[in-house]
């Protein structure tokens, strides 16, 4: 088996996407392993689930810098310090500068809860109910610096029911994502993945159209 690909994981939040992936890795779904994790809050309670699995844990408060550049370069500096091949975004909730994004292209990879291209940003859940959409879900892309707008990779979908709420739909979208994510994140691990271009790459092939990964849960029924 090839060495297990180093990650660095950025979160802000509860980092739910974050425990799937440490679950992933030590169960060996996915050939990686998170070398840090760093939060852009200091109370973002995922720091605590990087250290109950002994995972180095960061945090570098954006409010302290005078501008997104100079967070940023810091942040990159503690990047720089593991060496990651590819860095996740999972719940990171800032927006990167142009030249951090450049720096790691082809290897950082976000999930955003929407079926992309339909409503990168905010408040997805209410937006798609608001616009009477049937379906909706989340989706996995490489990072470029159109906001939640690079190459898409894969995605999972659920249908809108009529009792559904933003609330109802964030729980089961974020169930879903916690299924897709590690599958992608095991593709990018295998060397199965890469960004050409604006074009995403599957085992020397361009994907033509994002991969669709059925999630099994019963919760999502
Ligand atoms: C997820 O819905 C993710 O798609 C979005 O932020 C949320 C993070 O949740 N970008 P968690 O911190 O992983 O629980």
């Amino acid at each position: 088996m090839e060495a297990p690909t180093s990650v660095v994981v950025l979160i802000s939040g509860s980092g739910s996407n974050l425990q799937a992936i440490i679950d992933a890795c030590k169960n060996q779904s996915i050939n990686a392993s998170i070398s840090a994790v760093i939060s852009n809050r200091p109370d973002a309670s995922g720091l605590e689930r990087a250290k109950k699995s002994n995972i180095p844990a960061h945090y570098i408060d954006h409010t302290e810098f005078p501008d997104r550049e100079s967070f940023d370069t810091a942040l990159a500096e503690i990047i720089d310090q593991y060496q990651p091949e590819l860095i996740i975004l999972a719940g990171f909730m800032r927006i990167l500068s142009a030249s951090f994004i450049r720096r790691f292209s082809g290897q950082t990879l976000n999930i955003h809860p929407s079926l992309l291209p339909k409503f990168p940003g905010l408040n997805t859940h209410t937006r798609a109910i608001d616009a009477g959409e049937t379906q909706h879900g989340c989706t996995v892309h490489f990072v470029t610096e159109a906001l939640d707008g690079g190459p898409l990779i894969a995605y999972s979908e659920l249908n809108i029911n009529i009792d559904d709420t933003a609330e109802s739909l964030a729980k089961r979208v974020l169930t879903m994502e916690h299924n897709l994510y590690p599958k992608v994140i095991s593709l990018f691990a295998e060397k199965r993945l890469y960004m050409k271009g604006d074009s995403v790459e599957l085992d020397g092939e361009r994907l033509t159209s994002p991969l669709k990964i059925i999630e099994h849960s019963r919760d999502n029924k």
